[in-house]
């Protein structure tokens, strides 16, 4: 086993420039020191995990802790601290035996059948959507029109959250998954959406209707489930989760399939093509950052290196996504591929609770917008895309797009 180096070799994050690639930083790393010591951003360092296998592991393995309120837990936005140190963690931060109840409580809530019975809703949603793109002027903005609200509206009436607050949490979920938003903006970002939610969670558990969070407010006063502070942090994951990372990979997914007219072509020609070009776009774009990052609770074996009680690690699902070990020619978009064993939702037990939610939306969203549009284009060169480079969430700020004929006066 090799001792830890002394040094970090490089520093993280790179940012991402082009929708269609990552930093070749990373297949520099993956290819000759799958792990890596790296400084951040604020300056502290911590293990760079590039690999697909070895990020498997990393995700795998509870000695691996996810509580991000310990010391040496990565940190990479500038100011180094963490907003949510004295507030109740929510599943994401915890370790078993908490995650593992906390997990427990909300699951029956995700599962295939349980989302399935969305899917009448969740077509409704984006044909009402799409209606309101034809009926208005071009060029649109699609995410304003398309990504943002189809996510937004599901997780709200999933949750029994108001929609016509979405312009409020939107917000301030934005300020949070930017890595160069100041801290006391952060920190005031979560105050207040916590504020919203603890009023929604108290009126919930007075009337305990039939939404998500009535029905686990029911449950905690029929069997003592989870309590008011942690409702409202499992209310908080939900709500922000819920909405940013699906609309990125809408856009995101639109500007490939616009990019790529063949593989368009094909799933429009053939729908039960959609489902497996889901599981390649979350492969290729691998939009999440910095979620899936771990300390080590004690003395721990990775890929040859000694990594040390205290120590963080980072699992880099964007650059095991691009392993050529794991997938063949994996810098080329392929909706044929099976990518199945994409690790885009992470691994292990932190393995993304809303998945099934997620790609039906991407199934419902890219079958009916290239049917019913099907001379969708770009409305600027694809140079002119604007993309999240400093985002912990990578996506595009706008998507314009136009369809019809071009008019000429
Ligand atoms: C966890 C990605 C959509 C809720 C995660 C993790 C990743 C991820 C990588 C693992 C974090 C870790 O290992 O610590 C994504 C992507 C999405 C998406 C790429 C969309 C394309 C959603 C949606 C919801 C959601 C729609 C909710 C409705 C959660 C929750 C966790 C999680 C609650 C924490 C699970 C746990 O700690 O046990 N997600 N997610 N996600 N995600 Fe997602």
């Amino acid at each position: 086993m090799v001792e830890p180096t002394a040094s970090p070799t490089t520093t993280y994050p790179k940012a991402r420039t082009c929708p269609f690639s990552v930093a070749p930083e990373y297949s520099r790393l993956r290819a000759e020191e799958p792990i890596a010591k790296v400084s951040m951003l604020g300056g502290n360092s911590a293990w760079l995990v590039t690999r697909h296998d070895l990020v498997r592991q990393v995700l795998g393995d509870t000695r691996l802790s996810s509580d991000r309120r310990r010391p040496g837990f990565p940190r990479f936005t500038v100011n180094q601290q963490n907003v949510f140190q004295d507030l109740p963690p929510s599943m994401i931060g915890m370790d078993p035996p908490e995650h593992t109840a906390a997990r427990r409580a909300v699951l029956g809530e995700f599962t295939v059948r349980r989302i399935e019975a969305l899917r009448p809703r969740i077509q409704q949603i984006v044909d009402d959507r799409i209606d309101e793109v034809l009926a208005g002027p071009r060029p649109v903005d699609l995410v304003a029109a398309l990504s943002l609200p189809v996510p937004s509206l599901v997780i709200c009436e999933l949750l029994g959250v108001p929609y016509d607050d979405h312009e409020f949490f939107q917000q301030r979920s934005s300020r949070l998954v930017h890595r160069s938003t100041p801290f006391d903006e952060r920190v005031r970002a979560v105050r207040e959406l916590r504020s919203y939610l603890d009023d929604l969670v108290a009126a919930k558990e007075r009337e305990l209707p039939d939404d998500l969070l009535g029905r686990l407010a029911r449950k905690q006063l029929e069997s003592g489930g989870i309590d008011h502070p942690a409702l409202v942090s499992a209310a908080f994951l939900l709500l922000v989760a819920g909405h940013e990372t699906t609309a990125n990979m809408i856009s995101l997914g639109t500007l490939a399939l616009l990019e790529n007219p063949e593989q368009r072509a094909a799933i429009v020609a053939d729908p039960a093509k959609t489902l497996p070009a889901v599981e390649e776009l979350l492969r290729y774009f691998s939009i999440v950052e910095g979620a899936t990052s771990r300390v080590a609770l004690e003395d721990v074996e990775i890929g040859g290196v000694l990594v040390r009680a205290g120590e963080g690690v980072m699992a880099l699902v964007s650059a095991a996504n691009r392993d050529p070990e794991a997938f063949d020619r994996p810098d080329e978009l392929d909706v044929d591929r099976k990518a199945r064993h994409h690790v885009a939702f992470g691994f292990g037990p932190h393995q993304c609770l809303g998945q099934n939610l997620a790609r039906m939306e991407l199934q419902v969203v890219f079958d009916t917008l290239f049917r019913r549009l099907p001379d969708l284009r770009l409305a600027v060169p694809v140079e002119e895309v604007p993309v999240k480079s400093e985002a912990t969430v990578f996506g595009l700020y706008e998507l314009p797009v136009t369809w019809g004929e071009e008019r000429t006066c």
